[in-house]
């Protein structure tokens, strides 16, 4: 079999890599005229990967990119760390840097990355700095950084990805993050958030970085645009995709990127062999997706409490009065107030969407009409996707 089309779990960039042709260009130009940018939308939209791929045109332009993700940062030392290890090692202004970082009384080693680049070390062991000791040093480094910058005279840019990461790692760190940028006059600063409440905290009336980014939604790739361009990449890659398979499979793979492209290789993957594949042949994909899971679904179902399974039932089956007293009593949910509190628990976990209307993720949505309704018959013969009649 040649290798798939379309690549998912990870961060995507050039051919795979579709559209998103707007939101490219702003985050390319805020990384190239020491923007202030932030990124908001849902997790396995995208935001990564316009990040990686903006970061390539900015770097093709001479730009110097800073690139951390804090999403499995534990504490403020960790995001010193990353920092200092995303210094590009062949950066002319490196050796620069370092010695002023060395100024600060760090200590730096070198190490070898994944691929046996060379990178910068924090020797310090881990907990050495302190909270506050991290609190003064992450001021300084970017200060310093800053510093380099301005002599540089080309564009250097720092991107922190799940940057909200911060404020929950350390109450206090997102008014730092505001210092930092505020007496910064030549870094660019682009981040992108996905925890979409407290980013919204954050950069609120009231949040501490109020007004300090210039916001940039990311939301669903356009639906044609994805739809041709996923029957394209089938029909170049050995698989007679007929006319309306895109489109079907970004019905059924539902608003998030992320779980799009995962169909459409599941598609594509049927579709080795084969004579033609088409729209007809996306319902099965989607079952073979669900069976694939299965297992992680099931455990998450036992953990949960009856009134968030009846909810999850409730919506799967396409309910969208959830308080009403005939849907409490046919998917026999509490009451109306626990009802709104148990949606709001869902929707923190991340199982809803951002709005609470919606299960986040279309092939559980399947699995539960599948396998988890009261009666464990199968609701899914005839479906249509959700959102649809
Ligand atoms: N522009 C795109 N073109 C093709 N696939 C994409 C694109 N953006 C996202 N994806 C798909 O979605 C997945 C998640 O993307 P990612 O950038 O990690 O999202 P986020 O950072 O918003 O969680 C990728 O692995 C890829 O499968
Ligand atoms: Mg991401």
């Amino acid at each position: 079999m040649s290798s798939s089309p379309f690549r998912t779990g990870e961060i995507v960039s050039d051919e795979h890599f579709t559209d998103r042709a707007d939101e490219v260009a702003t985050v390319r130009r805020a990384m190239l005229s020491s923007g202030r940018l932030l990124l908001v939308g849902e997790r396995r939209q995208g935001k990564s990967s316009i990040l990686r791929q903006a970061g390539l045109h900015a770097r093709a332009r001479d730009a110097t990119l800073v690139s951390v993700d804090l999403w499995t940062a534990t504490r403020l030392e960790e995001v010193l760390r990353r920092i200092i290890a995303a210094v590009p090692w062949g950066w002319s202004w490196r050796e620069r840097l370092q010695g002023l970082w060395l100024g600060l009384g760090l200590r730096l080693g070198i190490q070898s990355d994944a691929r046996g680049q060379p990178t910068l070390r924090l020797e310090a062991s881990p907990g050495e700095l302190g909270s506050e000791g991290a609190r003064e040093v992450f001021l300084q480094l970017l200060a310093r950084l800053d510093a380099v910058a301005g002599e540089a005279e080309t564009p250097v840019a720092v991107v922190l990805d799940e940057f909200q990461r911060l404020e929950e790692m350390e109450e206090g760190a997102a008014a730092l993050l505001r210092s930092v940028i505020q007496e910064s006059h030549h870094l660019a600063f682009v981040c992108a958030g996905s925890t979409v409440s407290l980013v919204d905290e954050l950069t609120g009336p009231r949040g501490p970085l109020h007004g300090i980014f210039q916001e940039l939604s990311v939301g669903p790739i356009d639906p044609p645009l994805l739809a041709a361009w996923i029957e394209d990449r089938m029909k170049t890659s050995g698989v007679a995709a007929t006319e309306g398979t895109g489109a079907a499979v970004v019905r059924w793979g539902g608003p998030r990127t992320e779980d799009v492209l995962r169909l459409a290789r599941e598609v594509w993957e049927g579709g080795v062999g084969e004579e033609a594949t088409g729209p007809g042949d996306v319902p099965g994909a989607v079952r073979r997706l669900v069976m694939d899971r299965r297992a992680g679904y099931q455990r998450l179902w036992v953990e949960l409490a009856d009134s968030h399974r009846g909810v999850l039932r409730a919506m799967a089956s396409g309910e969208t009065q959830l308080t009403a007293r005939d849907t409490i009593r046919r998917f026999d949910l509490p009451t109306p107030a626990a009802v709104v509190k148990a949606v709001d628990r869902l929707r923190d976990r991340g199982l809803l969407d951002a709005a609470g209307s919606a299960i986040a993720d279309p092939f559980l949505r399947q699995w539960i009409l599948l396998d988890a309704m009261p009666d464990g018959l199968d609701r899914t013969e005839g479906l249509a996707p959700d959102g649809e009649v």
